[in-house]
C-alpha cells in the first residue's frame, strides 16, 4: 500500500481500492474475548456457537462467520461412537483443540471439561484445564452448579474463563432419565434459574441452556446480565449453539427436534461414495486425465 491509498483510505473509506473480500468480513465476525460476549448481549447481538471438532469444519465455520467455536465432550458420540458423553477424556478433548486451534489462530475457543474430570477435587480440575488451556482453548464450559461452586471459582481466578451449561446437562444423562426436556415442574424450573443466577454471581461469562422451555428460556436469559447460548430452549435468548454434525445432516440416528438440518449431508455422502465406488467397479476411475503420462 503506498502513501496515496493509505490517505485515501484514512479519508474515504467506500473509496478503498480493496475493499474487504465476503470471507474477510465474515471471518472477522469471530469474537476473540470474552468482552465481545458482553458486548454482544448488551447490543441484542445474538451468538452463534458451533460444537466442531476438527480442522475442516473448524475453519469452515470461521470462514462462514461463526461467532464462536466449542469443542464439546459430544465428540465422544458424534465421532468415536460411545453411547454417551461420559465416554470423553480430557486427552480426546485436548487433541481436537489442538487441531481446531492449528487451524483457526484467533476465534474464542470454548472447550469442554469432560465427565469426571472436574468432580475429584481442585488439583484434578486445575490439571485437566491446564491441559485444555494449554491445547488452545480460549475457557472451559463445565456442566452444573451444585457441588462446582468452588471449582468454578478457583479456575476463574487461576484466570481462565468459565461457561456454564444447565437444563439437560448429557454428563448426567444417567441419572436424568436419558435425554430429555428439563425444568418441566415449577419447582425444577426455579432450581435452573437459581443455578444459572448462581453461576452468573460465580464469575461465569455465558451458559449454555440445554432443552428448556422457551418461557424459562427466556426468562432466565432476561435476569441475566451474562448471554444465554440455547440449544433446544427456543429463541428468546442471547444465541443458539448447534453440534456441526447434527446441522449438516451427518449423525447417526434420529435426531432432537430442535435440530435444524440445513444440509442433507447422509446421503450427499453416501451418494458420493456410492459413485466412486461404481466408477471403480466398472473402470471409469481413474480417468486419463487423473493419470500421470
Ligand atoms: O458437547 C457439546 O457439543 C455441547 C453442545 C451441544 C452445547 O455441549
Amino acid at each position: 500500500m503506498n502513501m496515496f491509498s493509505q490517505s485515501l483510505n484514512a479519508s474515504s473509506p467506500r473509496l478503498s481500492p480493496n475493499p474487504p473480500s465476503r470471507e474477510v468480513e465474515l471471518s472477522q465476525r469471530s469474537f476473540r474475548s470474552v468482552s465481545d460476549f458482553q458486548k454482544a448481549k448488551k447490543e441484542g447481538r445474538k451468538i452463534s456457537m458451533l460444537s466442531v471438532y476438527d480442522a475442516v469444519y473448524s475453519r469452515l465455520a470461521v470462514d462462514a462467520g461463526v461467532n464462536t467455536l466449542l469443542v464439546g465432550d459430544s465428540v465422544a458420540m458424534a465421532l468415536y461412537g460411545f453411547e454417551s458423553t461420559i465416554h470423553a477424556t480430557v486427552e480426546m478433548i485436548a487433541l481436537h483443540v489442538e487441531a481446531v486451534r492449528r487451524t483457526c489462530p484467533n476465534v474464542f475457543l470454548v472447550a469442554d471439561l469432560p465427565f469426571g474430570s472436574y468432580r475429584k477435587g481442585l488439583n484434578a480440575a486445575m490439571k485437566a484445564t491446564e491441559t485444555l488451556a494449554r491445547a488452545g482453548a480460549s475457557a472451559v464450559k463445565l456442566e452444573g452448579v451444585k457441588g462446582n461452586e468452588k471449582v468454578i471459582s478457583h479456575i476463574i481466578e487461576s484466570g481462565i474463563p468459565v461457561m456454564g451449561h444447565l437444563g439437560l446437562t448429557p454428563q448426567h444423562a444417567l441419572a436424568l432419565g436419558g435425554f430429555k426436556a428439563q425444568g418441566r415442574t415449577e419447582e425444577a424450573a426455579n432450581r435452573i434459574s437459581e443455578d444459572a443466577r448462581t453461576l452468573e454471581d460465580l464469575g461465569a461469562f455465558s451458559l449454555v441452556l440445554e432443552c428448556v422451555s422457551r418461557d424459562l428460556a427466556a426468562r432466565i436469559s432476561s435476569q441475566l446480565s451474562i448471554p444465554v447460548i440455547g440449544i433446544g430452549a427456543g429463541a428468546q435468548v442471547d444465541g443458539q449453539v448447534l453440534v456441526a454434525y447434527d446441522l449438516l445432516g451427518l449423525s447417526p440416528g434420529r435426531s432432537p427436534r430442535f435440530v435444524r438440518k440445513y444440509l442433507d449431508g447422509k446421503a450427499m455422502v453416501l451418494k458420493a461414495f456410492e459413485e466412486f465406488f461404481r466408477s471403480v467397479d466398472e473402470a471409469q476411475y481413474p480417468s486419463e486425465a487423473e493419470s500421470y503420462a
